[in-house]
């Protein structure tokens, strides 16, 4: 796009800074949120953006890309069901990074109820709009149906569409953070980031996936996404233990 620098920098001036994200996607979102609010040019949308804080948040929000599912590529959760499986007894915490709306730190919480283990989660996300959602802990129906059969006793009916989360051995907690500018909120025996890092610019991947590997315990995992590369794993500590699956034997 023509004046695309003078675009972000006009977005950073109003207080979204988007020069962590790959362009080609982020320019091809930016001009389809455009369109779909209505506006025939990008100088009327950011004047708009200055003073409209609803279309200010509707603006991070679609550039943020939420999509997500409960059980999202089921294998790699089998995987990572067998993990939780041979840990050790005691609580286990988990860190899951870029939750969106928390079909992701849900599914985690469902496999370790199911295996009768404590466990604390910890959901982060960039974006307060779909961290409320999750924090209302009720999902439609239709997304509830992704869950393997032997889980779904964990979402009662609520209502005609609507199912609620019913945990007994742990809690799912919500909080605001950026992976990009903030340092990890702690360690954990478990840090699960997932089609996340994939929208980053390669140096800020490096950072971030740095921040993530020095966020598990020493004897924890990470897991990331189907499609992701972690190339600097053995470097950073780790072994492969299946794939998107790393094991930390030691901090580097
Ligand atoms: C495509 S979704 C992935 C959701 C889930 N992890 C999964 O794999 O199904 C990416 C999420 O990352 C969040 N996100 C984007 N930039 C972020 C950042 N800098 N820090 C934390 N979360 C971010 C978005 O708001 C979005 O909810």
């Amino acid at each position: 796009m023509e004046g695309w620098p003078e675009v972000l920098d006009t977005l950073r001036e109003r207080g979204l800074d988007l020069s962590a994200y790959k362009e080609p996607q982020l320019e091809r979102r930016l001009l389809s949120f455009i369109q779909r609010e209505g506006f025939m040019s990008l100088e009327p949308f950011l004047d708009a953006v200055k003073d409209n804080r609803d279309l200010f948040r509707r603006l991070y929000s679609y550039l943020t890309i939420h999509v997500t599912e409960f059980f999202r590529d089921p294998p790699y959760w089998e995987a990572f069901r067998a993990a939780m499986a041979a840990r050790p007894p005691g609580l286990i915490s988990i860190w899951s990074a870029g939750c969106s709306w928390g079909a992701e730190p849900v599914t985690a919480a469902v496999i370790l109820e199911e295996l009768g283990r404590s466990f604390e989660v910890l959901a982060t996300d960039s974006d307060e709009m779909v961290l409320d959602e999750a924090r209302g802990g009720r999902f439609a129906a239709v997304d509830v149906d992704k869950v393997p059969a032997r889980y779904r006793h964990y979402f009662h009916p609520e209502g005609p569409d609507h199912l609620r989360l019913v945990l007994q051995r742990g809690r799912i907690t919500y909080l605001r953070h950026d992976l990009v500018v903030e340092p990890p909120p702690g360690r954990f025996d478990v840090v699960i980031c997932r089609n996340l890092i994939i929208y980053f610019r390669p140096l800020v991947r490096q950072k971030v996936l740095e921040r993530l590997a020095g966020a598990v315990k020493p004897t924890g995992l990470l897991f990331l996404g189907a499609t992701e590369t972690f190339l600097e794993y053995a470097q950073l500590g780790f072994v492969a233990a299946s794939p998107a699956l790393f094991y930390k034997e030691r901090d580097p």
